[in-house]
């Protein structure tokens, strides 16, 4: 999916999740585990405010393992809860569910306490274009769909659906837009299709691919474009991609962008294994 977000799309977004928060009692922040910076909204702290979160990173069969749990980490040393799962496979469905509990325990022992009777946790799920919304909830909401109809104070048209006896969904997922103020974030949506079509250039994509790759999984890249050395000079990065891959122009000649969409569809398709884009802020790693 494309989206074009312009201020007025980027204000209503916000309207539209700020007016839902109202009905729910969590938010579950979908962000795809191969960028869990860049694939975040930039105001969602002050959009989603006080209101209890989770931070979800999906998409953890494509990220590397082991900065999937430095971020896990980072979230949580700055106060948020986060966890993994691939949304594709359903893996990971109950922790949601568990994890949505434990950070309301003290809410809802407060509300027991006081007498009232235990409901189902009320959650929406916010996030960017593709970071895999309508999968997740198609997965926790397995074949037993059952939308709960109208609940007392909510708005008629709103449809919540059943995630089992403990958690209740907004069947609509909160669209909020990805950061664009940062090329290399635009470069890292681009590599990893969160957006499909982009203004940047394929090539400078393809580039900035390369030489993340050269510089964090250097292994990966020589392996899988049989380099011995790699080039300093991009011209000869691509030359012998494209060399290797056959992607030439009439003549013999080197195609470029041929080559770049291959680089990029490379990434997209893991073949270059599971990478991650972003490092934790405090990760000395962080370079590109
Ligand atoms: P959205 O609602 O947030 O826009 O995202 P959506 O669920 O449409 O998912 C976007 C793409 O990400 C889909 O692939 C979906 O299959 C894929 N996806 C979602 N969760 C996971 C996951 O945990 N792991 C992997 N590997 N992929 C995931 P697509 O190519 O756009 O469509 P399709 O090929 O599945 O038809």
């Amino acid at each position: 999916m494309t989206i074009q977000w312009f201020p007025g799309h980027m204000a209503k977004a916000r309207r539209e999740v700020t007016e839902k928060l109202k009905l729910v009692d969590i938010i579950i922040e979908l962000v795809d585990a191969r960028l869990p910076l860049s694939s975040r909204n930039p105001m969602i702290d002050e959009i989603v405010h006080q209101k209890p979160r989770l931070v979800v990173l999906n998409k953890e069969d494509m990220a590397d393992p082991q900065l999937t749990k430095k971020w896990i980490t980072y979230f949580e040393s700055n106060g948020i809860k986060a966890i993994s799962v691939n949304a594709q496979a359903g893996n990971g469905m109950q922790k949601i569910v568990k994890e949505s509990q434990s950070i309301l325990k003290e809410k809802w022992d407060r509300m027991k306490s006081r007498g009232m009777k235990p409901r189902a946790i009320r959650a929406m799920i916010v996030g960017i274009p593709n970071v895999g919304k309508s999968t997740l909830i198609n997965r926790l909401v397995k074949k037993n769909i059952a939308k709960t109809g109208n609940t007392p104070g909510v708005t008629k048209s709103q449809q919540w659906i059943k995630v089992g006896k403990e958690l209740e969904l907004l069947d609509t997922p909160g669209i909020l837009w990805p950061k664009f103020e940062d090329e290399k974030v635009g470069y890292k949506l681009a590599l990893t299709g969160a957006i499909k079509d982009t203004i940047l250039n394929l090539q400078d994509i393809a580039l900035y691919g390369l030489l993340f790759l050269e510089e964090h999984y250097v292994s990966k890249l020589k392996e899988r474009y049989e380099f011995s050395d790699i080039p300093d000079n991009p011209v000869d990065k691509f030359q012998h991609i494209g060399k290797l891959r056959g992607c030439l122009m009439a003549g013999g000649e080197i195609d470029y962008d041929k080559t770049a969409e291959l680089i990029i569809r490379d990434v997209r398709g893991i073949q270059l294994g599971r990478v991650t884009f972003d490092f934790p802020p405090e990760d000395d790693n962080e370079k590109m």
